[in-house]
């Protein structure tokens, strides 16, 4: 059940892998803005992770065509990239970015605003990253992993918007995707399941303006809100620690 359970050298690794990424999203930032495609986004990410030595996690996997997953507006996840598909003012895009670096993979996305952005997508956007925020800072040894999705759940549901339930956060490590599964909205059956050290997971709420329900696009991936409602997503690879939790996807200092 609780299968990414890593030792403290391999913390070191997905430390490693962790600050590729980030580091990769700090060289793709300034090109996101209006007028890019998020298939330059895709070749941008390439070419990073080539000359880093690393690689896309996504790239092949289940059939998956491409390096990262682009989602705009409706999309809650795994949008494709494509060059028909050119950002423009107003819009918000989820990059998710997972790579590999020395056998360890490293899974992050972020939100980008372009231009203009309505207050009710701003604050989407915002009010999912501070659940993500507030989800990280309860994690420690013996909590239950309940207690993600209930965090999550308090900091959302005020403003009205609700969580997707069709995509989990994950156990991560030396495979991309592992147990545990982590629930982004309470659910009971994870009460009895408590963090130890060592584990290595996810957490990556998608929170809705409208539904929660999504739909599938014909090209068996891209996953969108069924009423055409803005949806956003933050996620971060974390590990758990004696006294907490270390978050691996972020720059390391110095
Ligand atoms: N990065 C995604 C996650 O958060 C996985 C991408 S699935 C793929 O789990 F098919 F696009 F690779
Ligand atoms: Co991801
Ligand atoms: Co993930």
């Amino acid at each position: 059940m609780l299968a990414s359970v890593y030792a403290p050298k391999d913390f070191k690794r997905l430390r490693a892998s962790g600050d590729l990424v980030a580091r990769c999203f700090d060289f793709i930032t300034p090109h996101i803005r209006a007028g890019i495609s998020t298939g330059e986004i895709d070749r941008l990410v390439a070419q990073f992770l080539k000359e880093n030595n690393a690689r896309s996690s996504d790239l092949g996997y289940q059939g998956y065509p491409k390096n990262i997953c682009t989602s705009v507006n409706d999309v809650i996840v795994h949008g494709i990239p494509s060059d028909d598909c050119i950002l423009k003012d107003g819009d918000i895009v989820n990059v998710d970015l997972t790579a590999e670096y020395k056998g360890f993979h490293g899974d992050a996305s972020r939100m980008f605003m372009i231009g203009n952005v309505t207050p009710n997508a701003r604050k989407l956007v915002q009010v999912c990253q501070d659940a993500l925020n507030a989800a990280i800072s309860i994690c420690a040894p013996g909590v239950p992993l309940s207690e993600i999705g209930k965090t999550i759940e308090a900091v959302v549901t005020p403003h009205g918007f609700s969580i997707s339930r069709d995509f989990v956060g994950h156990g991560i490590g030396k495979v991309m995707h592992d147990d545990p599964q982590i629930y982004h909205f309470y659910d009971k059956r994870w009460d009895k399941v408590k963090m130890v050290p060592g584990l290595v997971f996810t957490i990556e709420p998608m929170i809705n303006t409208g539904s929660a329900e999504c739909k599938i696009d014909p090209d068996g991936w891209t996953a969108r809100t069924v009423d055409g409602g803005l949806s956003a997503q933050w996620e971060h690879t974390i590990g758990i620690t004696e006294d907490g939790a270390i978050i691996f996807t972020e720059k390391m200092m110095q």
